[in-house]
């Protein structure tokens, strides 16, 4: 008999979603696989990489001028400061990290919080851990986080996941409520799990607050990222956790464990591109996704789908009443068979029967299914009215 918790587990409904949409030959707006193309400079990397030999495992934690170039990242654009032996590890994906993070310190039982809508793998890894897991509305009645309610969850926790920009809203918090999550952290006791991968899908002027920057933060806080967004290489597996010397080195050996080390030569092309790549790349990526936000939007808009317009990150959850369907599942069935479009059902990120009128939509695309994504939104909404 499999340990019972996996006996649990069931095929994500993003893979579902993906595997029906390829059958129907729908416009994949579901999985947030980002398939714009990487840039050059680090494509041009990864033969220079195996060329030079680096073919074999790396240290546990990752090659040195790769967790050099993240700690120069982390204090140039982070504002924090680590060490690049003993404070940054490079990681099977920031998932990787994050699974790390709850091997080295969490037991079952013990209680986590998650700020809700959240991202799937979070929960389920959590639950896996045989975590008790306690989730607190991201947006409560007035759009904020839902402080009260974070306060009377945190008694008796040990930790808490920040996600922001958060996958699936694409909401992102804001200096106060940082602090505000800092001072509950500090009043519990709380290690805080930031997973920060979309740090630099930002709209409309914001900027990103780490939340390790935040009073008392750095000592409880593991800082997760990765380059599977920036780079468009969620299939290179390169990610990171950066946290005091103390915190961290539990970390690294339980990865070690878990993954050995994450691809050597493709640690170096990240390297080299984090080195390489100007400041007009990071705000390019902002500026076209920024773009994609608002075309996608509009044409949600339009069809009767009204979006929650996202702040950041490249994801956008749609109330999806109109479609007339009691539950997301049978929405998402119904929007791919009519419109031949792929989208996640919201429940995916919300316990308890919330979410159920909602669909999340990835628009983080090629402009080409983008543009189809659109015109078979325009189709559909024309075919109903
Ligand atoms: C919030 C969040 N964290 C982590 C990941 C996965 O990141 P990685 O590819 O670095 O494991 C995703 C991917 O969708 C995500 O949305």
């Amino acid at each position: 008999m499999p340990n019972p918790r996996a006996s649990a587990l069931r095929q994500s409904p993003i893979r579902a979603m993906t595997q029906r949409c390829r059958e129907l030959g729908g416009v994949n707006m579901g999985q947030g696989i980002c398939d714009t193309p990487p840039p050059r400079l680090l494509l041009d990397a990864v033969p220079t990489a195996l060329a030079a030999g680096h073919n074999t495992y790396s240290r546990y934690d990752g090659v040195a001028p790769l967790r050099e170039a993240l700690t120069d990242k982390l204090a140039a654009y982070n504002g924090l400061h680590y060490d690049p032996e003993t404070e940054v590890l490079v990681t099977l994906g920031s998932t990787g990290a994050f699974a790390a993070v709850l091997g080295a310190h969490f037991e079952a039982g013990d209680a986590l919080l998650l700020l809700e809508p959240y991202y799937g793998y979070h929960r389920n890894l959590a639950e896996l851990a045989g975590l008790e897991l306690r989730c607190v509305a991201i947006e409560g009645a007035d759009g904020a986080l839902d402080l009260a309610a974070l306060e009377a969850a945190a008694a008796g926790a040990r930790g808490i996941v920040v996600n922001s920009p958060n996958n699936p809203s694409g909401r992102i918090l804001s200096p106060a409520e940082l602090d505000a999550i800092a001072a509950v952290c500090a009043r519990h006791d709380l290690l805080c799990i930031a997973d920060e991968i979309y740090e630099y899908f930002l709209y409309d002027g914001r900027a990103h607050h780490s939340m390790a920057t935040r009073p008392g933060m750095r000592e409880r806080t593991f800082t997760l990222g990765g380059y599977s967004k920036t780079y468009s290489i969620t299939g290179w597996r390169i990610g990171y956790c950066a946290a005091p010397a103390a915190l961290a080195a539990p970390v690294g050996l339980v990865a070690d464990l878990y993954t050995a080390c994450a691809p050597t030569p493709l640690q170096h092309a990240v390297a080299a591109a984090i080195r390489d790549l100007p400041p007009d790349y990071y705000e390019e990526l902002a500026r076209s996704h920024q773009a994609q936000r608002d075309q996608f939007c509009a044409a949600l808009k339009q069809a009767g789908l009204p979006p929650r317009v996202p702040q950041g990150a490249y994801y956008v959850l749609a109330d999806v009443a109109a479609l007339g369907c009691t539950t997301a599942a049978a929405a998402a069935q119904t929007l791919l068979e009519q419109a031949g479009i792929a989208a996640i059902p919201g429940s995916a990120f919300y316990t308890q029967g919330r979410g159920e009128h909602l669909l999340r939509f990835c628009f983080g695309k090629t402009q080409a299914d983008l543009d189809r994504a659109c015109e078979r939104l325009a189709q559909w909404a024309r075919a109903g009215s």
